[in-house]
C-alpha cells in the first residue's frame, strides 16, 4: 500500500527532470572519448539517464534496477525509440550485481550509490568496471558545512552517508579512483525540476486520500522534504563527481 501511494506520488512528474538531464550530458562530454562504450545504468529507475546515455554514444547499455515495474516502463522506451537492442534492462541489487568483473567501460549512477553507502559502493563496484574505466556518480551533498540541526537531522535519517562535496571526493580516491572532475547544479535546479512539481502532485493526491490515514501520512513525509528544502535550500544540493578507476 504505502510503495503504491509513493509510485503514485513519484510517477511521471510533469515538468519535472527538464533541466536535470543537461547535466547528464555535461557529466558525459567530461569522460574521454570511447568506442562503443559497455556502459552500466546502476539503479536506472524509469530510464531518465538511459535514455539520454543512448542518444549520446553509439554503446550498449545494462540497465538494472531492482524494480520491475521500472524497468518495464524503461524498456517500453527503449522500444518506440528504436534502442531496444542497446538498452538492456536487468533486474537485480545494487548490492550485489550479476556481472562478470571489468564488463563495463563506464559506470553511471545517478541518485543511488548512497542506497548501499557511498564508501560501499564505491569499493563494491569497482571490479565491475576495467581497468581505466569510469564511475559518474550524482549524489546528494552538503554544500556548506555547517547544516542547521533540523536539516542534519532529517537528511541524516533518510540519508546517513550525506557528506560535503570535499569528503565524498576523499572517499573516491581512497578507494581507487582518480577524480577526473565535478561540478554541482544550480541552487534552484532541485526546486524547478522537482520539488514544486512534487508540491503541485501531493496536492492533488492529498485530495484524492483525504480520509485514509496511511496514504496521508506518506504525503505528509514528502512535504517534510518540501518544506526543508524551502527553509535550508542553500545547504543543500546535488553534484556530479567523475571518476576513473585507477589502474590495474
Ligand atoms: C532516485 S531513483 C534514481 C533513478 C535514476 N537513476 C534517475 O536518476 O532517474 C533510485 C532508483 O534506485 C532503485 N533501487 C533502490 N534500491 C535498489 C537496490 N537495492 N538495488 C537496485 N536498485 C535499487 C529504485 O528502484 C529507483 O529506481
Amino acid at each position: 500500500m504505502v510503495k503504491n501511494i509513493h509510485r503514485e506520488i513519484h510517477k511521471k512528474l510533469p515538468g519535472a527532470d527538464k533541466r536535470r538531464i543537461q547535466y547528464t550530458r555535461k557529466a558525459f562530454r567530461m569522460l574521454p572519448p570511447v568506442h562503443r562504450p559497455r556502459i552500466l545504468d546502476a539503479g536506472c529507475g524509469e530510464g531518465k539517464p538511459t535514455m539520454e546515455l543512448a542518444k549520446l554514444c553509439d554503446g550498449d547499455i545494462t540497465a538494472l534496477d531492482i524494480d520491475r515495474e521500472s524497468l518495464d516502463i524503461l524498456q517500453k522506451k527503449a522500444e518506440a525509440a528504436g534502442m531496444a537492442d542497446r538498452i538492456h534492462t536487468v533486474q537485480g541489487s545494487l548490492n550485489n550485481m550479476p556481472f562478470d568483473d571489468g564488463s563495463f567501460d563506464i559506470i553511471w549512477a545517478e541518485a543511488t550509490i548512497h542506497i548501499i553507502g557511498f564508501e560501499k559502493g564505491l569499493r563494491l563496484w569497482r571490479r565491475f568496471l576495467r581497468p581505466g574505466g569510469f564511475l559518474v556518480i550524482h549524489e546528494v551533498v552538503w554544500l556548506q558545512a555547517d547544516p542547521p540541526r533540523e536539516a542534519l537531522q532529517h537528511w541524516r535519517s533518510q540519508f546517513p552517508g550525506i557528506r560535503t562535496a570535499d569528503q565524498y571526493a576523499e572517499l573516491i580516491v581512497s578507494a581507487g579512483y582518480d577524480i577526473l572532475g565535478y561540478f554541482t547544479l544550480p541552487e534552484d535546479l532541485w526546486w524547478d525540476d522537482y520539488f514544486l512539481p512534487l508540491e503541485t502532485r501531493l496536492q492533488q493526491i492529498r485530495e484524492k486520500y483525504a480520509s485514509d490515514r496511511e496514504a496521508l501520512k506518506v504525503i505528509d513525509d514528502e512535504q517534510v522534504e518540501i518544506d526543508l528544502y524551502k527553509k535550508y535550500g542553500a545547504w543543500f544540493g546535488s553534484w556530479f563527481f567523475v571518476a576513473q578507476r585507477c589502474h590495474p
